[in-house]
């Protein structure tokens, strides 16, 4: 997806925005390019590829003199990954440049508007509008021309303007996509995302939509969408970039996994006080609410199918679990009575916020469980519950998933002993539980060694199945997703009941089977769906509790969790597959932080 920076100071800028973008480098992106401010003139360099290309190019930012600059990866979307696609463009005159997060909607009208009034176009993006908008509103005010440009447009953007007119200043500009100040001391810095901020400063502001800044070196100034000059919070930023850093892991994905104990325990310690879950400002009405809806993508999603089945148990309201890409296309059946809960590992995720959005004008109130703290979905939220997972750099979630599901638990356990649903004793026997799955999902990741040997075995095949019933089928969801995203091998999970219903057909002699066997009260069921594809020839790999004897007598191959009670058994059966999947894709030769076509946050519908 698509990423911005910005520097202007007394240093010069292009190393910085080159180095700014190698932090964003993890969203996913096909081509950069960055634009410096130098002698009066716009100099600009793009490349089609890598960050490393735009360095090379540029003799790391030597050949772009200037100490104000702004900078961009792209994810395409409006045209195909091209030098003429890539971020910046500029002004038919040469003295603007914009670069820019998000989709501009109207932009096949504008584009005829613009071209009807003599603007030439270099690019099929939907961004150029903004830059030749820019250049025919400019009288000398770059607010103005910046301000009257935006008033324009329909869609999201993130905006970096810089003008040759005003050398050592950049105008931001924000609609429903990320856009974070770096104050500085004599420096100043905007960006996409504050892991391209944090090896500069730690003080940040985070915009909000409608909002414009002025940034120079001395200072920046923030407006509110009629122009006016308002005051912003500047929030210091706690985690390091180090935390953002492989440490010495071979990939992001791998460090990432292995430090879920660790995060799972964050997500828990802070609410867990005097032996009660205390989520601070969670004033839900909860006994007026009569549905509980989750929403989501992908992994997320997968989170709230598992979370379904702890927050139904223990507070007996109805869950629904929506794909947020659909919901909004349902016309759904949402009011002042349905409690929506949002999951997104970084809240930006386009479709999840649309989805928010059209619940939250039907009147339901929206608890977002987000790790990302100041994301977009954060601050729509009534209620919002962080995870504290820590920065997320590998494409594929785990970690965000693990803590997603641990924040469901914590909710599961708190409404459930509000609605009176869940009995003293139940509730204190549940939080002993919850309190030691850091200490069961490190068990979980050191009782598999002989992982890497079973993804010899099983990298090769061409697809795989993951069945499973109940609570184990909702892992099994999350477990074919990791496979597929990161090795590139089809993967499909099925509740394993369906199986004779169709699928069993493609069951074939040495088909890859992973069966999901944690549910103790439906195992005797999942053992005969084993047995039905055992007797078609399929090599069967059982997930399931160490030593249990029944599952160790037919499967083929193992992959091992400690004891965990049921209602939190996802978040730690998943993790020898996330393993699993990891060693696979390592074995095919994948490119594990950021398989192809992949991007970490998915900013567009
Ligand atoms: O940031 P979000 O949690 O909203 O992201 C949702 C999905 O895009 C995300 O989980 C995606 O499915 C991951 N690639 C899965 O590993």
């Amino acid at each position: 997806m698509c990423g911005i920076v910005g520097y202007t100071g007394t240093r010069m800028a292009a190393p910085i925005l080159l180095e700014g973008l190698r932090q964003l480098e993890y969203r996913g992106y096909d081509s950069a390019g960055i634009a410096v401010i130098h002698d009066g003139q716009v100099s600009l360099s793009k490349v089609t590829g890598r960050i490393s290309a735009l360095a090379e190019k540029t003799q790391d930012g030597k050949l772009l003199p200037g100490t104000t600059g702004i900078g961009h990866t792209r994810w395409a979307t409006h045209g195909a990954p091209t030098d003429a696609n890539a971020h910046p463009h500029t002004s038919n005159d040469g003295r603007f440049a914009v670069v820019h997060n998000g989709i501009i909607e109207n932009h096949a009208e504008l584009r005829e508007e613009l071209m009807a009034a003599g603007y030439r176009f270099e690019s099929e993006t939907d961004t150029e509008v903004v830059v030749h908008l820019v250049e025919q509103y400019y009288q000398g005010d770059l607010k103005q021309a910046v301000m009257r440009a935006s008033s324009r447009l329909r869609g999201s953007y993130a905006l970096g303007i810089v003008c040759s007119d005003a050398p050592d200043h950049i105008f931001v500009a924000r609609e429903a996509s990320p856009l974070i100040l770096g104050i500085g001391i004599g420096e100043n810095f905007f960006a996409s995302d504050v892991t391209a901020l944090v090896s500069n400063t730690r003080n940040v502001i985070y915009l909000d939509d409608g909002e414009y800044a002025e940034l120079s070196p001395e200072g920046v100034q923030v407006y509110d969408c009629a122009g006016h000059p308002i005051g912003k919070e500047v929030s210091r930023v706690t985690w390091d970039i180090q935390a953002a850093e492989k440490g010495g892991y071979d990939h992001f994905m791998l460090k990432e996994m292995t430090e879920q104990p660790r995060a799972v325990k964050s997500t828990i310690t802070p609410r867990i006080r005097n032996g009660e879950v205390s989520l601070d400002d969670m004033d839900i009405d909860l006994a007026e609410i009569n549905k509980i809806v989750i929403t989501a993508c992908g992994s997320a999603y997968y989170a709230g199918c598992s979370g379904k089945y702890a927050i139904e148990k223990l507070t007996r309201i109805s869950v629904q679990t929506e794909l947020a890409s659909e919901l909004r296309y349902n016309d759904p059946l949402i009011d002042g009575h349905t409690l929506l809960i949002v999951l997104s590992q970084s809240g930006e995720t386009a479709d999840t916020i649309a989805a928010m959005r059209e619940c939250q004008s039907r009147g339901a109130k929206a608890l977002a469980i987000v790790n990302v703290v100041g994301s977009t979905i954060a601050k729509l939220a009534d209620y919002c519950l962080y995870t504290w997972a820590g920065p997320e750099i590998a494409v594929a979630t785990t970690k965000g998933y693990t803590t997603q599901l641990t924040a469901l638990y914590l909710f599961a356990l708190y409404a459930g002993k509000k609605l009176g649903t869940l009995q003293d004793g139940e509730y204190r026997k549940l939080i002993s539980s919850l309190k030691s799955l850091p200490k069961l999902m490190q068990q979980a990741l050191d009782m598999n060694p002989h992982i890497p040997t079973l993804a010899k075995k099983y990298h090769n095949a061409d697809s795989l199945f993951f069945i499973g019933r109940n609570t184990d089928y909702a892992v099994a969801l999350e477990a074919a997703l990791k496979m597929k995203e990161i090795s590139y091998i089809h993967a499909e999970a099925y509740a394993a009941g369906e199986l004779k219903h169709g699928t069993i057909a493609l069951v074939h002699e040495g088909q890859g089977v992973v069966a999901l066997c944690c549910n103790e009260s439906i195992l005797e069921k999942t053992l005969s769906n084993i047995i039905e594809v055992k007797a078609r020839g399929a090599e069967v790999l059982a997930v399931a509790y160490k030593g249990n004897p029944k599952i160790l007598s037919c499967a083929d191959d193992y992959l091992y969790i400690p004891k965990v009670p049921t209602l939190f058994s996802a978040a730690v059966e998943i993790l020898p597959l996330q393993m699993l999947a990891y060693y696979v894709a390592r074995e095919n030769g994948c490119d594990i932080d950021k398989p192809k076509n992949l991007a970490k946050s998915v900013t567009v519908e």
